[in-house]
């Protein structure tokens, strides 16, 4: 069991409130900050949401929820940050922000705290220039949504002690995680292989080679059903690797190298359309479709999560 007293989460959006479900249930107490008062009343439907899936899993009885949401207090007053032993940032994913953020926390809380950032890619190593005492500063990065999928990547900037790299991801093994060293590469590793299948996803339906639905289709019924249990080298070892070879002869020169966003998630973007979170995406998600497919999504994950890695 870690030492930490008092765990914090800043940002309370997508990803913060499922972070501090996970502490919680973990028997942490949590802050959750954020500087918007409408995200911190979000953040509480969205841990009310989240919360009626694992009770109708049986993953937490109603008292033990009742009682893992009273581990979770929310504040839009930084201050009340300062006796932070750890804390996670999972604020907006901007170096500029990042580093207002960081510039004022670090000063604030102990020397001694364990400080994360959950950025989804940018360089831990650049983030940390705001820190003080970069050397208790690393990398977590969680999938979304958190309070379920295993893996996090555990990310040395060229400050982060080793120190604090094995107090990181010896606490991802006490929360039941998978963690996974790498390198502080641009996205990683996670959004380096998820942005390849991206652009061409998108590229296909450009393209007209597929709909949408028609890609989403592919992954989940071939794709992603085997990568459930298998990474890319043992798909390839279990395939034969000169059949592999071979497809990537013919296929690589036809792939999609664009450099910036484009096609259908450009066209969204460049109209607020944000997917769940703005009520459209590339999907249409009102009239209470946003709830739905959160349920949903929470429901399936943690029939994977069990079938695949409860015997672990
Ligand atoms: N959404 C994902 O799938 C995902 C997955 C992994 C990592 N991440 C990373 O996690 C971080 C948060 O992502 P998200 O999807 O939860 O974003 P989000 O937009 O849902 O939430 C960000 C929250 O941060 C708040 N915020 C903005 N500036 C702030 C500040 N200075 N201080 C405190 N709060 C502030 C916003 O009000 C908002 O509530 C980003 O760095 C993102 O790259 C996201």
């Amino acid at each position: 069991m870690s030492n930490f007293k008092h765990i914090s989460v800043a940002g309370a959006g997508t990803m913060g409130a499922s972070l501090a479900q996970t502490f919680a249930l973990f028997g942490y107490d949590v802050k959750v900050f954020d500087i918007y008062e409408t995200a911190l009343e979000k953040a509480k439907r969205l841990v009310d949401l989240n919360q009626e899936t694992w009770i109708k899993q049986g993953i937490v009885t109603q008292i033990q929820s009742d009682a893992l949401k009273h581990k979770i207090s929310y504040t839009n007053d930084l201050q009340e940050l300062k006796d932070s032993d750890f804390l996670i940032e999972a604020i907006l994913e901007n170096l500029e922000v990042k580093h207002k953020f960081w510039r004022e926390l670090s000063a604030l809380v102990r020397s001694d705290a364990i400080l994360c950032s959950n950025t989804s890619g940018l360089s831990i190593t650049a983030i940390a220039e705001a820190v003080e005492h970069p050397e208790r500063f690393a990398g977590m990065h969680w999938m979304n949504p958190p309070h379920i999928i295993p893996l996090i990547e555990v990310i040395q900037g060229k400050k982060t002690s080793d120190e604090t790299i094995q107090v990181v991801y010896d606490f991802c093994l006490e929360l039941k995680k998978k963690p996974v060293k790498v390198k502080d590469a641009p996205s990683f590793v996670l959004n380096r292989i998820q942005q390849a299948i991206l652009r061409e996803a998108l590229y296909i339906v450009q393209e007209g080679i597929a709909t949408p639905e028609g890609v989403d289709d592919v992954m989940k019924y071939a794709l992603g059903f085997r990568y459930a249990a298998f990474g890319p080298f043992e798909i390839c070892d279990l395939g034969g690797l000169d059949i592999h070879n071979n497809i990537s002869k013919y296929t690589f020169p036809d792939l999609c190298d664009a450099k910036e966003p484009f096609g259908l998630i450009k066209d969204c973007v460049d109209n607020n359309n944000l997917g769940v979170k703005t009520g459209k995406g590339f999907y249409d998600y009102s009239n209470g479709r946003d709830a739905e497919v959160i349920r949903y999504r929470d429901t399936m994950f943690t029939k994977l999560a069990k079938t695949l890695f409860e015997e672990e």
